[in-house]
């Protein structure tokens, strides 16, 4: 079985769509492996995001990212990490199909609600970023 990390972001929890966005992954058939609420501090969310840290958008993207609390999880399932993308989406709303997270409650490339691990080795570095091997069941 394979892991994914998942993040409802600051808008996602603000806007009260955290029971709607488990439901979703409940849904589609997804284990949640693990969970938790966390306000995460500038360290924890530039690390997480270090690959993007030459962009442009890298500084408003740690400011959103700590702006509030999050909701991180596991979760797992065959090919968990290809078909959460395809259910959250295309990063920018405009372009996510109909039905997905993104299309339904997102309201620009930064504010996005969610974000989930887009490769074996990502979601490996994201997991252990902000879990220890005993919160994961
Ligand atoms: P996420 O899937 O978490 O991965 C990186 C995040 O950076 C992305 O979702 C968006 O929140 C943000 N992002 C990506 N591209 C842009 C952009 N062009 N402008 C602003 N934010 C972006």
């Amino acid at each position: 079985m394979q892991k994914t990390l998942s993040i409802i972001k600051p808008d996602g929890v603000s806007k009260k769509l955290i029971g709607e966005v488990i439901c979703v992954f409940e849904s589609a058939g997804f284990r949640i492996a693990a969970m938790k609420m966390k306000w995460l501090n500038r360290a924890e969310a530039e690390g997480f995001y270090y690959v993007h840290r030459e962009r442009p958008f890298f500084p408003e993207l740690v400011d959103f990212m700590t702006s509030g609390p999050v909701v991180l999880m596991v979760l797992e399932g065959d090919d968990v990490i290809k078909r959460n993308r395809e259910i959250m989406g295309a990063t920018d709303p405009a372009e996510a199909k109909a039905g997905t997270i993104r299309a339904r409650w997102a309201g620009s490339k930064q504010n996005n609600i969610v974000h989930g691990s887009d490769s074996e080795e990502s979601a490996k570095f994201e997991i252990s970023h902000f879990f220890s091997g005993i919160e994961i069941f």
